[in-house]
């Protein structure tokens, strides 16, 4: 007897939606990838991890695979506190909660924070994931424009504005302030300080999404944690600095929200991965997590110089692109009237390049269409310019068709 699952499934649960398309249409066999924002595995230790592995397994045997405390292990929280203390955040091990990646982190923020009919205020463009966890709660998400000095702290305080007159306050504002995702982007430090102004004036929580601030060259900006700590949720993520096979990531909020977090994880998966945070503690003793750091910024500096010198070379001379100082992406403004997801399919089938249209990064998919995220974090240095030569041969020809 077979089941009608789709007559079973509430008409309103999320679609696979247009991104799994895209997917499917990116992992063809034979296609130069520029879409996933996917850690090089090149870049793993693996060996190295192994024998730190063996060894936990030798020392903490029961205990690595045992539940482990709800919060995560205190001392995997002090870890965690001294590591942040290191660039000036401060996060006792109290105001922090061990997650399965930093998904994980703003999924249980959003459950402990949303109520049915708020308004959230979200970079636009953003992370897609942010995106689809949002799409599950009842809410309104906002757009504040990001250019490149990061989200305009003038458009916040107009949004903030508008929004009072309307007698709306949002409950939180997300943001991606270095290397953001998908533009690359790094909020500058005025910015930085003018949007803690806003958030403290607004009483404005925000959660600060740090997944890439590792990954950059140069001194890094004070965290707006840092800044203010009492107003910021700060979430981190092992993914793009380690493994992120190891689900392993954390946020840093005030107290009463930890606890509050840890209360609703008890409906969902109780605890995160005890052996994740050994192996993760044993990698940093033996020096393999600082020494995987370096590794990634040295191939990261190496694929974003050779796509910058590619785009200069290849695009079409009305395109733009950011110009990131760390991280995975750069971001490309297409000339009207090319659209970046219509030609999508094309470039893929004719030229076997492929990248993420900028519709999907934002919370009204009727902005974008020009844009798109060029991820260089999987891809060989020694094939960038050929894959970036491809792309300018699709859209140049697509501009001569007009
Ligand atoms: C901005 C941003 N935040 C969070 C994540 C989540 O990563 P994870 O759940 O693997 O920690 C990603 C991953 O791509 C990201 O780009």
């Amino acid at each position: 007897m077979t089941m009608e699952w789709d007559a079973l499934l509430p008409s309103d649960a999320p679609p696979a939606g247009d991104m799994a398309a895209i997917f499917e249409l990116l992992e063809r066999p034979g296609v130069l990838s520029f879409a996933g924002g996917l850690p090089d595995t090149a870049g793993f230790r693996t060996a190295q991890i192994a024998a730190a592995g063996t060894e936990v397994l030798t020392r903490h045997g029961p205990e690595s695979l045992q539940y482990s405390p709800s919060p995560g292990f205190r001392w995997f929280r002090e870890f965690l506190s001294e590591r942040l203390a290191r660039r000036g955040i401060p996060a006792a091990p109290a105001e922090l909660v061990v997650t399965a990646g930093g998904s994980q982190a703003f999924d249980l923020v959003c459950r402990a924070m949303l109520r049915p009919g708020d308004h959230v205020l979200v970079e636009a463009p953003t992370f897609l994931g942010a995106l689809a966890t949002l799409r599950l709660f009842p809410v309104t998400v906002h757009g504040v424009p990001v250019d490149d000095k990061g989200l305009s702290a003038d458009q916040l305080a107009d949004d903030l504005r508008r929004l009072r007159r309307q007698g709306i306050r949002p409950r939180f504002l997300y943001t991606i302030p270095n290397f953001q995702n998908p533009t690359g982007c790094t909020l500058t430090e005025p910015r930085r300080r003018e949007l803690v102004r806003l958030a403290t004036e607004w009483e404005l929580p925000v959660l600060e999404d740090d997944a890439y601030g590792e990954l950059g060259e140069g001194a890094p900006l004070p965290a707006l944690k840092a800044l203010h700590p009492a107003g910021v949720v700060f979430l981190g993520t092992f993914s793009k600095i380690f493994a992120p096979g190891l689900r392993l990531g954390w946020l840093a909020g005030p107290p009463e929200l930890a606890q509050r977090v840890v209360g609703i994880r008890q409906s969902t998966d109780q605890c995160p991965s005890s052996f994740a945070q050994f192996l993760a503690r044993a990698c940093d003793t033996a020096g393999i997590l600082d020494g995987q750091i370096e590794d990634i910024r040295t191939a990261l500096r190496r694929r974003r110089t050779a796509t910058l010198d590619a785009l200069a070379r290849y695009m079409p001379e009305e395109a733009r692109w950011t110009r990131p100082d760390g991280g995975y992406y750069t971001w490309v403004t297409l000339p009207p009237p090319l659209d970046a997801g219509k030609l999508l399919p094309h470039v893929v089938m004719q030229q076997r390049v492929a990248y993420v249209p900028g519709a999907a990064f934002y919370p009204k998919p009727a902005d974008g269409h020009r844009q798109l995220r060029l991820s260089y974090s999987l891809v060989e240095v020694a094939q960038i310019p050929d894959g970036i030569a491809r792309l300018g041969t699709a859209f140049r020809s697509a501009l001569s068709a007009r």
